[in-house]
C-alpha cells in the first residue's frame, strides 16, 4: 500500500493503473475510520481491481462554529486499517495541497436537495463537499466511488454532481453500518461521554419505531414523523434539529408515504449533532 500526500503522484499512480485496465475503487474520507468506513472499502475491494481511499479533513465543508479544528485526525491507525484491508493507495493531502493560495473555483448543485435540511441547518455545507468531491474525482478518476448511505443527503447530492456534470464515474450507494445497539458509526461518536452515549440511542429507536409503523400500515408522513419526534423528546439530552419525512429521490416532503420515503434525523446530544435516517418502501 502506498501513502501519498501530492496530488502529482496520486495522479502518476492512477495513470499507470488505468493503462494496466484495472478498474479503480474510491472511498473518499475524512479519517477516523471505523467500520462504516471500512465496509465502503471492503465493497470496493470486492468489486475493483484498484482501491484507493482519501482521508482529508475538508475546510470547506465545515460552517464557522463547527467542529473543524477537533475533528478526530488519526492517520496513523487509519492508514495501518487500509493496509490491512488490502487498500493500494491512501491519499492523504494538506489543506495547501487541496486549496493553494488563489484557488477561486466551486462546485455547487443548486435546488431542493441542497436547500432542504442539511443544507438549511449547515449553510455552504454542500457547496464543500460537491467542490472536494469533483476536485477528487478529477484526481484520483475513479471508475466508481462508494459512499454511505449514512449521509443520506450527501450521497443524492453527490449523484446529482455527477450526473449534471456527465462525470465518467458511477456512486455506489452502501448501506449504514451500526453499533450492535443500533447506533449507527460515525467519527463524531467519539464526542460523547457514556452518558450522551446511552442517550443517542434515541435516534436509531426512532427510525425502528418508524420502520415497525410503516411495516404494519401507517402511511401518513406526519403521524410517523409526530411519533419520532415524541420519542426524541423524552430523552433530556436530545434536542432535535430536524425530524423529516421526504420523498427518497428528491427529498421534496411528502404527505403520504405512496413511493419511497426516507425518515431524516438531526439530532443534537449534549454539544454533539448526529443524523440518521431510513428509507421506508
Ligand atoms: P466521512 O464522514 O468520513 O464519511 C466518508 C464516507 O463514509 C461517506 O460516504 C459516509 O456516508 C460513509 N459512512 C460514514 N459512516 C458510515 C456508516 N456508519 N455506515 C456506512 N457508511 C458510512 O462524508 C464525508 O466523510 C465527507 O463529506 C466526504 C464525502 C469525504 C467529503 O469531504
Amino acid at each position: 500500500m502506498r501513502l501519498v500526500h501530492s496530488i502529482s503522484e496520486t495522479r502518476d499512480s492512477v495513470a499507470q493503473i488505468r493503462s494496466r485496465g484495472l478498474k479503480i475503487g474510491f472511498v473518499p474520507t475524512m479519517g477516523a475510520l471505523h467500520e462504516g468506513h471500512m465496509s465502503l472499502v471492503c465493497r470496493a475491494r470486492a468489486e475493483c481491481g484498484f482501491v484507493a481511499v482519501s482521508i482529508f479533513v475538508n475546510p470547506t465543508q465545515f460552517g464557522p462554529n463547527e467542529d473543524y479544528d477537533r475533528y478526530p485526525r488519526t492517520l496513523g491507525e487509519d492508514t495501518e486499517k487500509c493496509r490491512a484491508a488490502g487498500v493500494d493507495l491512501v491519499f492523504a493531502p494538506s489543506a495547501a495541497e487541496m486549496y493553494p493560495e488563489g484557488f477561486d473555483s466551486w462546485v455547487e448543485v443548486k435546488g431542493t436537495l441542497t436547500e432542504t435540511l442539511e443544507g438549511a441547518s449547515r449553510p455552504g455545507h454542500f457547496r464543500g463537499v460537491t467542490t472536494v468531491c469533483a476536485k477528487l474525482f478529477g484526481i484520483v478518476q475513479p471508475d466508481y466511488a462508494y459512499f454511505g448511505m449514512k449521509d443520506y443527503q450527501q450521497l443524492l447530492v453527490i449523484r446529482k454532481m455527477v450526473r449534471d456534470l456527465n462525470l465518467p464515474l458511477g456512486i455506489v450507494p452502501c448501506e449504514t453500518v451500526r453499533e450492535p445497539d443500533g447506533l449507527a458509526m460515525s467519527s463524531r461518536n467519539a464526542y460523547l461521554s457514556p452518558e450522551e452515549r446511552r442517550a443517542a440511542l434515541v435516534l436509531s429507536k426512532s427510525l425502528e419505531q418508524a420502520r415497525a409503523g410503516f411495516n404494519s400500515g401507517e402511511r401518513r408522513a406526519q403521524a410517523i414523523r409526530e411519533a419520532a419526534e415524541n420519542l426524541i423528546a423524552s430523552e433530556p439530552l436530545a434536542a432535535i434539529d430536524y425530524v423529516a419525512v421526504r420523498d427518497a429521490d428528491s427529498l421534496e416532503p411528502v404527505e403520504f408515504i405512496d413511493r419511497p420515503a426516507v425518515l431524516l434525523l438531526a439530532v443534537r446530544i449534549g454539544s454533539t449533532r448526529l443524523i440518521d435516517n431510513t428509507v421506508l418502501s
